[in-house]
């Protein structure tokens, strides 16, 4: 009290203390709750990362099962919620329709939502994992002119979520392992961030006492931005327009140094890592496998590849320590497994899910907790006289 610092950006200050995530980011580690990034990516599934980041430790595979199970019994949206979509055009951006539709979704347990109530919190954990995958297909099914499916709860988590994307009334939906694996890793690379933009909006949000759907959905808005989440789309629509400009990627990274038109070379740098950030490295890693498993060859791949080959050598991104982050890689695979552009970052939002609803808990949860309410340095107009009044 009574010594305010500027920080822009919060750069040097901490806003929370926090047991969920632990980044290194000179080493480029990253843990939730204790366990590296990398154990988790291959061994385990989104449900127990969730249950994990949540909770604090990992589910008895008792406690796996009954997760899972009440997930998949609150997979329905309320008939009337599937109205909202129509009234929105199909060129809406389903980042925009997942934050409002996620808004939207509070309507109908306002009787239901009382922070404070701690069934009301656990339930409305579960209904947000359940029902957010249904909304975020939805939008996607909207953007392309194709019916709603209703979810398929003999399905898992991640093969209901892409029967949902990717199935239509007309057939059987085949499953395909490769695809669902694949898709899981990334959901699970992307679960939880420490405090982001993101997850710092959805505390900030949650320190005022407002509810877990409005948290949550003040959380997509602030992924949805391009320095954000938005860097997934953002790094494709690059390679695309590089590719089809015909400019040399010698060219293109000479205008990123120069800062041409503000051009940035989307997919790299990061606030917290100063070396090569450790989901970037598994996604790079599987981009290969899975592409040629699903039998796609796309030549933006050896684009990216090639961009980050030439920037990693360049002094002005070793000076200032940018390396690929986790944006880099994961939108070619998304593209290989026929998500349009536009979806990329919505797969971000269901990923960092868990890891938004584990930061409101323990916000939520910790005595110390208080309204978010930074201060400013003011720079205005002393004190003045309305006209006619002096
Ligand atoms: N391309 C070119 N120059 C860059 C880049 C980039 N991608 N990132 C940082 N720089 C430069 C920046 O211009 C500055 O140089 P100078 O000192 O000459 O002005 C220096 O590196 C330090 O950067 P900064 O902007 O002070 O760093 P920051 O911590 O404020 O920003 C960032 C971090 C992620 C917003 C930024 O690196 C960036 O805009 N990257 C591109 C967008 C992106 O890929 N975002 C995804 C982040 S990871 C996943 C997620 O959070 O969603």
């Amino acid at each position: 009290t009574g010594h305010t610092t500027l920080d822009y950006g919060f750069v040097n200050t901490a806003a929370t203390k926090s047991a969920v995530t632990y980044i290194d980011g000179d080493q480029g580690i990253l843990r939730y709750r204790g366990y590296p990034i990398e154990q988790l990516a291959k061994h385990s599934n989104y449900l127990e990362v969730a249950w994990l980041l949540i909770y604090g430790e990992l589910p008895t595979p008792d406690q796996l099962a009954e997760f899972d199970h009440r997930v998949r019994r609150h997979t329905l949206l309320h008939e009337d919620l599937k109205q909202f979509f129509s009234g929105l055009p199909h060129t809406a951006h389903p980042m925009s329709v997942l934050s409002a539709a996620t808004a939207a979704l509070s309507t109908y347990y306002e009787d239901q939502s009382d922070p404070a109530n701690p069934e009301h919190v656990e339930l409305n954990t579960i209904r947000l994992l359940a029902k957010l995958p249904v909304i975020a297909a939805y939008a996607h099914k909207k953007s392309i002119g194709q019916a709603f499916l209703y979810p398929d709860n003999s399905l898992g988590f991640v093969d209901n979520f892409l029967k949902l994307n990717f199935g239509v009334l007309s057939e059987p939906y085949e499953m395909n392992p490769v695809m669902s694996r694949a898709l899981e890793r990334l959901l699970i690379l992307h679960e939880d961030h420490e405090q982001n933009a993101s997850t710092s909006t959805v505390r900030l949000v949650g320190s005022t006492g407002a509810n877990q759907f409005s948290s949550i959905s003040a959380g997509i808005n602030a992924l949805y931005g391009p320095l954000h989440g938005g860097a997934n789309e953002a790094v494709l629509d690059m390679l695309a327009r590089i590719r089809d400009s015909g400019e040399s990627v010698q060219r293109f990274v000479e205008r990123v140094k120069n800062k041409e038109d503000g051009v940035k070379l989307m997919g790299f740098g990061h606030r917290v890592y100063k070396n090569y950030d450790p989901r970037a490295k598994l996604v790079k890693e599987s981009a290969d496998e899975v592409l040629r498993e699903l039998g796609v060859h796309d030549p933006l791949l050896d684009l990216a590849k090639e961009l980050e080959e030439i920037a990693l050598n360049d002094d002005y991104f070793k000076e200032r320590r940018l390396y690929p982050n986790v944006d880099f890689y994961t939108g070619v695979i998304y593209k290989a497994m026929g998500f349009p552009t536009r979806m990329f970052t919505v797969l971000f939002a269901i990923g960092r899910l868990p890891g938004w609803l584990a930061h409101w808990r323990e916000m939520q949860y910790d005595p110390q907790t208080k309204i978010g309410r930074p201060q400013q340095l003011y720079t205005g107009a002393p004190e003045r006289t309305y006209p006619g009044l002096a």
